[in-house]
């Protein structure tokens, strides 16, 4: 309780000094106080820029299904459904560092092309952003160079944000593992 006192109060010395920094997973109480706040805030722009590294094979895969229709099937996949815990990092190989997660859910949605219903939330875990999540909705057309997906909400820092990843396959193996650039724009608060 003394512990969960002084952070309460550290949180309250830095959010005296800078109105827009506030902490993260805060009761009600403060999340009211910021809302009411907002007309003094100004809106800003952040970028983000890291690698997604879906890994479905071997004995560690990061992303896995986990359901598929009981008899249909179709070149697409249609109705796979894959759950991913998958590792964002700040360069394109796996040993670089890591920056956050990717925890959701693609499925495949379309039964004429390759297209992914992507529901994802990022997790960050590194410097200012550590704690803070994007949340991600959108269709991803897997065989486009580009693929440009809304991010409908955020937690943290970015409260109430709104913006577009845009996703670019880096490379990929016959196993289905992949990596994936995003690039990400939000304007938040
Ligand atoms: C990462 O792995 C590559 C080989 O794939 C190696 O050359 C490099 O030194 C490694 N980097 C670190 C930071 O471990
Ligand atoms: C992120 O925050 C957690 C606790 O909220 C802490 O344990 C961890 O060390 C922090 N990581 C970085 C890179 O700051």
């Amino acid at each position: 309780m003394g512990r969960f006192y002084i952070f309460l109060t550290l949180c309250s010395i830095i959010l005296m000094g800078l109105s827009s920094v506030h902490c993260i997973d805060e009761d009600p109480v403060a999340v009211e106080d910021w809302f009411k706040g907002i007309n003094t805030m100004k809106e800003k722009i952040t970028k983000l820029h890291f690698y997604f590294h879906d890994i479905v094979s071997g004995n560690s895969p990061t992303a896995m299904r986990v359901a598929q229709p009981a008899s249909y099937t179709s070149l697409t996949g249609f109705g796979n459904v894959m759950m991913a815990d998958d590792v964002l990092t700040s360069g394109p190989e796996p040993n670089s560092t890591v920056v956050g997660r990717a925890q959701g859910i693609y499925a495949s949605a379309s039964m004429e092309d390759l297209g992914f219903l992507m529901t994802m939330n990022f997790v960050f875990s590194d410097g200012d952003f550590n704690g803070s999540s994007l949340s991600l909705l959108g269709r991803n057309p897997v065989l486009h160079e580009y693929r440009e997906m809304p991010i409908v909400g955020g937690s943290g820092v970015f409260r109430l944000a709104r913006g577009i990843a845009t996703a670019k396959t880096y490379s990929f193996n016959l196993l289905g593992d992949a990596v994936v650039e995003y690039n990400v724009v939000v304007s938040h608060y």
